[in-house]
């Protein structure tokens, strides 16, 4: 099925989603930089950028840059005078995508902080950062749960938290699954289902990147 899943992503990628020079050149330059090909797929990158629009976001925050292909689209949803944080560890993925960001324009709404991103989360609270309209969640998925309530400090009533990797080829409903991603993954649905301020779905995904899965919350109170 992966053959099929690939050729429709492209089908719909070419037609209906329409990547254009920067978002190529993003992919292009995180590959000859040796970054791993798990960057969201053109779909579902174009997904969170109309998320972004449709929630008239002004501030968006990302965990988990890579080389900032899912950065592009997710700033690309922001008005001219919107601002993004996004998340990285690594140094190296993090100057490779600020050199993405330059290259689509966006340098001067985005912001690359490096580290750890609990660390920089409790900075972001520290710091008094205004609330984030639209978070994306995407770094190591060991750390989702933590994530997830560090974030419900940093957001506010009818801002919307994604994850990604929250399906993970079906795993995710096999409660003796011996993948550490996988439990941690159960325990982030769990948070979100036990948690009265939230309101969520999770959509199952096929496509380029295999089976896998989006979550979407609302902060409802
Ligand atoms: N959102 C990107 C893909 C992110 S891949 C896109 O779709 O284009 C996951 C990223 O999370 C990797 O770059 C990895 O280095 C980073 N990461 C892993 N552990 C992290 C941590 N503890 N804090 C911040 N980032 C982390
Ligand atoms: C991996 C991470 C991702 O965010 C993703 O979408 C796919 C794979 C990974 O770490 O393998
Ligand atoms: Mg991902």
């Amino acid at each position: 099925m992966q053959e099929r899943w690939t050729a429709v992503d492209r089908y719909l990628t070419d037609l209906v989603v329409r990547e254009d020079s920067a978002l190529v050149a993003a992919l292009e330059a995180s590959e000859a930089a040796g970054l791993p090909a798990i960057a969201v797929s053109p779909p579902q990158g174009k997904l969170l950028s109309l998320l972004v629009r449709a929630c008239q976001a002004r501030r968006v925050l990302e965990i988990g840059t890579l080389g900032g292909y899912s950065t592009i689209w997710l700033a690309r949803g922001l008005p001219a005078d919107g601002h993004l944080t996004t998340l990285e560890l690594s140094p190296a993925h993090a100057a490779v995508a600020t050199k993405n960001l330059e290259r689509a324009g966006l340098a001067a709404m985005v912001r690359v902080r490096v580290g750890p991103a609990a660390e920089t989360l409790r900075r972001l609270r520290e710091e008094g950062a205004p609330p984030f309209d639209v978070v994306f969640i995407d770094a190591d998925k060991t750390g989702y749960p933590e994530y997830l309530a560090l974030v419900m400090e940093l957001v506010h009533k009818g801002s919307v938290v994604i994850a990604d990797n929250v399906v993970r080829d079906g795993a995710v409903a096999d409660p003796a699954s011996a993948d550490a991603n996988v439990q941690a993954v159960r325990r982030y649905h769990e948070a979100v289902a036990a948690n009265p301020r939230l309101s969520a779905t999770v959509l199952q995904t096929v496509g380029s990147k295999g089976y896998d899965g989006l979550s979407f919350t609302m902060v409802v109170a």
